[in-house]
């Protein structure tokens, strides 16, 4: 079966070239391969790009799975005039009933993209406001939504709380002791949805990652005692060239999560190369042998059930937008997805086709809720 995708692939893309290859529909695409598997595959969208190509032929070959990647957080549904504006995340939900792909939602409460208005509310005020906007944004998706990111980034043991917990507006006025409420509430106006907690930095092999699935993980268990309606742990992968990796710490950490009845998601992937020194060639074949990896890892794990590409191509990525982290020093923009800025496939996509093709472990489905 692996070597059927490969020698297709490889075949059509000598005939026709990797694009001519995509265009050219004969083999199947990423979200194809991996369903195979009981697994699904897609990518985060903003809905102006996702209506131009290249990126509307690439979605239509590989997405299983579209999440919206700033439409439905909570500043970009109410602007700073007040009124609620939900055309955006609308537009990224009709997107993926087209293409017959999931919708994850994301996110229902996060301490960024909270409207202006509320830094300085009561808490009080504050709890009343994200109430009603989590009510009305997972009521108004109800039946639609494969899963939702209830919560996102809530841990940071840098910042020194015995309970682990990231000192910001949500903590500070909503309280992170009633963080599971906000699970009970989702589960009540969506009780189809799955219930995702997502994070970021616990994919890699360093002392602060560690100490970020350490804190997790006890957070979760806290939660599960409470009987949080919760059922997906989300694995943001921001994955970084400069930081090491540690399939086999990656694959005990899935089980420590799957013992406590989760499943794992993987929500955000993307490699950066902020500090990686050599020309185009050796960097894609550095960020593939890192998907390669890290890819192949999660396909072993029968917890892992999804597995989302932040945004489609290197001409769309966050890590090139002005203001959003680290720069190349040579001021070269960076390369973390599967396709060039013209939508060709890179080395990572081989790398990552030929790792969700080989998934030797598949998904447990009976993991799965309902
Ligand atoms: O919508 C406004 C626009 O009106 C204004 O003119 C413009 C000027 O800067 O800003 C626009 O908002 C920006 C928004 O993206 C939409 O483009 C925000 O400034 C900008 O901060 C925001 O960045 C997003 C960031 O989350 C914060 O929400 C990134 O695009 C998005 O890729 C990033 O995604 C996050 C995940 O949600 C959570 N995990 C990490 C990941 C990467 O940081």
């Amino acid at each position: 079966m692996q070597r059927r995708d490969l020698l297709q692939w490889a075949g059509v893309a000598a005939g026709l070239g990797w694009a001519g290859a995509l265009q050219a529909g004969t083999v199947d695409g990423l979200g194809g391969v991996a369903a195979r598997s009981g697994r699904d595959f897609g990518f985060s969208i903003a809905p102006g790009y996702a209506n131009d190509e290249p990126v509307v032929s690439l979605l239509a070959r590989h997405a299983g799975v579209i999440t919206a990647e700033n439409a439905m957080k909570w500043s970009a549904i109410e602007g700073f005039l007040g009124g609620r504006n939900f055309a955006p995340a609308d537009a990224v939900a009709a997107k993926a009933a087209r293409l017959g792909a999931k919708l994850r939602g994301h996110t229902l409460a996060w301490h960024q993209m909270v409207p202006a208005r509320l830094a300085v509310a009561t808490s009080a005020d504050f709890v009343k406001a994200q109430t009603a906007h989590l009510r009305e944004l997972a009521t108004r998706y109800a039946g639609r939504i494969h899963t939702w990111d209830v919560l996102n980034e809530v841990v940071n043991p840098d910042d020194k709380r015995s309970d682990g917990l990231r000192e910001s507006v949500l903590s500070r006025l909503w309280g992170g002791e009633r963080y599971p409420e906000l699970f009970e509430l989702a589960r009540a106006a969506d009780p189809q949805a799955k219930l995702a907690y997502n994070e970021y930095g616990l994919e890699q092999d360093e002392p602060w990652c560690e100490q970020r699935r350490r804190a997790t993980l006890r957070m979760l268990e806290q939660w599960l005692q409470r009987k949080t309606p919760i059922d997906v742990l989300g694995f943001q992968a921001h994955l970084d060239l400069s930081r090491k990796f540690s399939p086999e710490k990656l694959l005990r950490y899935f089980d420590e999560v799957s013992y406590l009845g989760l499943t794992v998601q993987i929500t955000e992937l993307d490699v950066r190369d902020a500090q990686f020194v050599g020309d185009i060639e050796a960097c894609d074949a550095a960020v593939a042998a890192l998907y390669q990896e890290f890819v192949q890892a999660c396909m072993s794990h029968p917890a892992v059930e999804m597995l989302v590409m932040w945004n489609v191509t290197d001409a769309d990525t966050w890590v090139n937008r002005a203001r959003q982290g680290q720069r190349r020093a040579d001021g070269a923009p960076m390369r973390p997805t599967l396709f060039d800025i013209e939508g060709k496939p890179k080395p990572a996509f081989a790398a990552t086709l030929q790792s969700l093709a080989k998934a030797s472990t598949p998904f447990a489905k009976h993991a799965q809720r309902g």
